[in-house]
């Protein structure tokens, strides 16, 4: 059952946060439902514009449909991930996404108050949900990179006035993550103060955490040792999630760490099986793995086994 943002973060506010994970092919969507599934967890499926270029957007669309008929048990979002307004309102026209994210975080203040402020109204006429993003995080986003010096945290104050004057759905905080698998040099550190302040100032407003793969360092092992080369990656600490949940965090977004289980499982069996010609091996092999990564994430966010209450809550 797809269903908005707004109702997912209604539930989770201050209790859990859903996963947010990119997906862009039939082999994603499966482990992604299966996980979910197995750990009884509602979710967020998050299309970027790249994914949605990376074959054919009807592609995607037609491949979470089936999905959704496999897997009729499954309560989630449909989300696109950083879009800018053109983008927003094709979603918003589609009769399928259930959310969008306006990504005008790199305009000045007053420019993305007032391009979020036009999505929100397109989007809210359809009842869709609008994420919008206030600070800037360091790494690549889509085709976009900021230097680590350029990436600025939110301000709690800007971000009050900002909500205010969008009626945004849920805000994305730069709170000291980026993109990406090489997210901090030397700590890992995440800036709780500053999720703090914005908590006080806008009370059950739902948070969004981007960049928040953990990057785990034996999957990076494994990866090295079949000829990879990550050397030097950092993610942010998963006993960190429950934390930023309890503070206002309601979507955590996880997608490299999924880049991550496919590269490893691919490198490993081609490196064991060198005859091997048949990708379907491997991609049975991935399915299960990202499966089980999936489930491991929302038991760590909290968001494992709340499937029941949520459906009881919405009525259904
Ligand atoms: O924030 C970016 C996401 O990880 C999506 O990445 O634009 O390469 O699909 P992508
Ligand atoms: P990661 O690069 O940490 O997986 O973040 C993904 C993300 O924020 C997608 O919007
Ligand atoms: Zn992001």
């Amino acid at each position: 059952m797809i269903v908005t943002t707004a109702q997912l973060f209604k539930h989770a506010y201050g209790k859990y946060a859903i996963g947010a994970y990119n997906i862009n092919n039939a082999e994603q969507t499966m482990g992604l439902f299966k996980g979910a599934i197995a750990s009884q967890a509602p979710f967020i499926i998050q299309i970027s514009k790249g994914a949605r270029k990376y074959t054919d957007k009807r592609m995607l669309e037609a491949i979470i449909r089936a999905a959704s008929v496999i897997f009729p048990e499954a309560i989630f979002a449909v989300h696109l991930d950083h879009g800018d307004e053109e983008t927003c309102y094709e979603c918003i026209n589609s009769g399928f996404f259930s959310s969008v994210m306006i990504d005008a975080s790199h305009d000045p203040f007053d420019e993305n108050v007032a391009i979020t402020k036009r999505v929100v109204t397109a989007a809210h006429a359809k009842g869709i949900s609008v994420e919008a993003e206030l600070g800037m995080l360091g790494g690549v986003e889509e085709d976009i990179k900021v230097e680590e010096g350029n990436a600025c945290l939110t301000d709690p104050v800007e971000a009050a006035d900002f909500v205010k004057k969008t009626g945004c759905d849920s805000l994305a905080c730069a709170i000291g993550t980026s993109h990406g698998a090489f997210k901090f040099k030397g700590k890992q550190s995440l800036h709780f103060d500053v999720l703090d302040k914005i908590k006080a100032i806008l009370p059950g407003f739902p948070l969004v955490m981007h960049g928040s793969s953990s990057v785990p360092q034996d999957e990076v092992a494994r990866i090295n040792a079949a000829g990879g080369k990550i050397a030097g990656s950092m993610g942010v600490d998963v006993n960190e999630y429950l934390p930023a949940a309890t503070r206002g965090v309601t979507k955590v977004n996880i997608d490299t760490d999924g880049r991550l289980v496919w590269t490893r499982v691919h490198r490993e069996y081609f490196r064991d099986h060198p005859g091997e010609f048949d990708f379907r091996p491997p991609g049975k092999i991935f399915i299960e793995e990202y499966a089980k990564f999936i489930a491991s994430r929302n038991v760590l966010l909290g968001s494992a086994g709340q499937l029941s209450d949520l459906r009881a809550s919405l009525g259904k």
